[in-house]
């Protein structure tokens, strides 16, 4: 859309530009200029210019749109069942990825994109507008690329996860496995995907073999990113520190040696708690993170395995609730944290020149996102500037 837009009378805006000691850069009584899907100016509402549009915020709080920097959402099939079991008592231990991985060989590639798109609406709905997608349930060569394919049509931020569980065919021969995912698998995936993942865990890739893969990623030009120390600990954190990752995920069982050596890195730790919430298991502890200087984001994990909401505000509540983030930490990890976990700048923040991503909540504050938890807060979107 062409032309200005005011979005004016903000109760309380948040920034995130971190200035004053501010993390979230709060600024209250105030409005925002979105120009060409940018913002384009904010100040305190007396000193708002004049633009072709307005939207009166009416005293209630703006935000960044929430970046959600990892979810998988291009599968078919739904694990409702798996899920009752481990609220019977099952224990979770990711078996049930195969599972995923019939259902999305089989489904057509409308199947999948309708599913993608119904996922990402149902975000957008719920304040987010920037998300990560990674492949990871179709684990031969053509439905990785064909699952990157089609998450390329919703997101820059595509990551290729064929290391995700070594498939049934290969079960006796993980070698071999690892052997395709770094030839032919990775150079189907690459022209579609910007980042790599491995999911580094006991019953899936181990340090030697996660190495490699993540190697091979990097050979290609793509970034790395890596699930670690998921569901006990494990090599996975200290190897994605080694190998420069921009973030390692899930995080939940960690040492003192773990933290140490995040707290001295550019590498972000992402915490799931979808995950822990839908696995019943013990959530990660943030303020151990936070307080020894690791840069913290939250994301969904949206997947229909382990975590199947799509919600950046459970996400946060959740935080709040069960992980000692205050809710200014935490509305901080779930839009500037997640653009540090993808290296992005231009998101993740309304300062001038940033991309006009913005939410208007139903409520004159940050707090009332975990205060009001399961409440529809999310009023207004705004996606590069455009209503949605
Ligand atoms: O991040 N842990 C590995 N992958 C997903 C779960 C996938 C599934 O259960 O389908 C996760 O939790
Ligand atoms: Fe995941």
């Amino acid at each position: 859309m062409r032309g200005s837009l005011l979005v004016d009378h903000i109760g309380e805006l948040v920034t995130n530009d971190g200035r004053d000691g501010d993390p979230l850069g709060i600024r209250r009584d105030a409005a925002l200029l979105v120009e060409d899907g940018q913002v384009a100016w904010t100040g305190p509402a007396r000193d708002a210019p004049a633009a072709d549009r307005r939207i009166d915020a009416g005293g209630a709080a703006v935000l960044p749109g929430f970046v959600d920097s990892h979810a998988h959402l291009v599968f078919a099939g739904d694990r409702a069942a798996e899920f009752a079991a481990r609220m019977a008592g099952e224990p979770y231990t990711g078996g049930g990825i195969r599972t995923t991985v019939g259902a999305t060989r089989a489904a057509s590639d409308d199947d999948l994109r309708a599913t993608v798109g119904r996922l990402r609406a149902e975000m957008l709905r719920q304040g987010t507008t920037t998300v990560e997608i990674k492949s990871g349930y179709g684990l031969n060569v053509a439905d990785e690329a064909r699952s990157l394919r089609i998450a390329a049509e919703f997101t820059e931020d595509t990551t290729f996860l064929g290391a995700h569980v070594v498939p049934a065919e290969y079960a006796d021969r993980p070698d071999d496995y690892v052997g395709m995912v770094c030839g032919p698998m990775l150079a189907a995936a690459a022209p579609y995907a910007r980042w790599i993942d491995v999911f580094c865990e006991r019953g899936a890739f181990d340090a030697d073999h996660a190495r490699a893969i993540l190697a091979c990623g990097q050979a290609a030009g793509l970034g790395v990113r890596l699930h670690a120390n998921q569901l006990g600990p494990g090599p996975g954190v200290q190897l994605g520190v080694e190998l420069g990752a921009a973030s390692v995920d899930h995080c939940t069982h960690l040492t003192d040696a773990d933290i140490d050596v995040l707290a001295g890195s550019e590498t972000v730790a992402t915490l799931l708690p979808g995950a822990e919430f839908s696995t019943r298991s013990p959530y990660p502890d943030a303020r151990r993170l936070l307080d020894a200087g690791v840069t913290v984001a939250l994301a969904t994990d949206c997947n229909p395995g382990s975590s199947y909401t799509s919600s950046m505000p459970f996400c946060v509540a959740l935080a709040v609730r069960e992980m000692r983030m205050t809710p200014a930490e935490a509305v901080w990890a779930a839009t500037a944290g997640g653009a540090a976990a993808l290296r992005r700048t231009d998101v993740g923040r309304l300062t001038p020149g940033a991309r006009a991503d913005l939410i208007v909540l139903d409520a004159p504050s940050h707090l009332h996102l975990a205060y009001r938890p399961g409440v529809p807060l999310i009023r207004q979107v705004l996606h590069n500037g455009v209503p949605r």
